[in-house]
């Protein structure tokens, strides 16, 4: 049987990654593999309503780290674990890096509590944490990801933060990069939609080469 796949996908609002992720779902699905498409906050029934609350309510930063890792612990049993175990591609739109980067980084919240948090929340029987394998990086200035969005739909609560707290974010991004490099891969995703998603295949079928190898 072919084993499962984790790959995640960040960035700050505005990097642009909805659309390379479908067009990796499509490469999998033409490669024959059963993918799972889903994204954090979300991706259960309760998930999505903890994700409604989370991005419209103002509330403490510790409710909102609990909130985000409680529909992620109810994602992992539902979802993603199952469809490991089958076999399948799962293709996560934001995992724990956000959370480290959004209430870390951006909100200033303890790392180090998040960093427990995680332990708990994404912990195998084997003792090992459940990560995404592959992690695509959208990294972009904040200054540009500003201009983009503020052409698009109307913003949540976080797309509406000025450009400082965005550029917390990014930082927040570059700290986890370095506390786990080997899963990471950063994309400059200041270059053309066509450049960035050049990038985003060679990043993928590289990686792919490396752990089917
Ligand atoms: P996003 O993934 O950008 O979805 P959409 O494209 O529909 O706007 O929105 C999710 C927002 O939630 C984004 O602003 C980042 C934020 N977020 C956190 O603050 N912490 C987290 O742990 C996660 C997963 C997301």
């Amino acid at each position: 049987m072919t084993r499962g796949l984790f790959i995640s996908f960040e960035g700050i609002d505005g990097a642009g990654k909805s659309t390379h992720i479908d067009r990796v779902a499509q490469l999998f699905r033409e490669a024959g593999r059963a993918v799972v498409l889903t994204r954090e906050p979300g991706g259960t029934p309760l998930s999505e309503k903890l994700r409604e609350l989370v991005l419209h309510e103002a509330m403490d930063a510790l409710t909102e780290a609990l909130l985000m890792f409680a529909a992620r612990r109810e994602h992992l049993v539902q979802v993603i674990e199952p469809a490991l175990a089958r076999g399948d591609v799962v293709l996560c739109d934001r995992f724990t890096d956000a959370t480290f980067a959004y209430q870390g980084g951006g909100r200033g919240f303890d790392w180090q509590v998040l960093a427990q948090l995680e332990r708990m929340v994404q912990a195998l029987p084997d003792g090992t944490l459940r990560q995404p394998e592959l992690t695509v990086w959208f990294d972009l200035d904040p200054q540009i990801a500003a201009q983009r969005l503020a052409s698009a739909r109307v913003p949540d609560k976080f797309e509406s933060q000025p450009a400082n707290f965005f550029a917390a974010v990014r930082a927040g991004y570059a700290k986890r990069q370095g506390e786990m490099p080997e899963r990471f891969a950063r994309i400059d995703a200041a270059q053309s939609m066509e450049a960035v998603g050049a990038d985003v295949g060679r990043v993928v079928s590289d990686w792919l080469k490396k752990v089917t190898a």
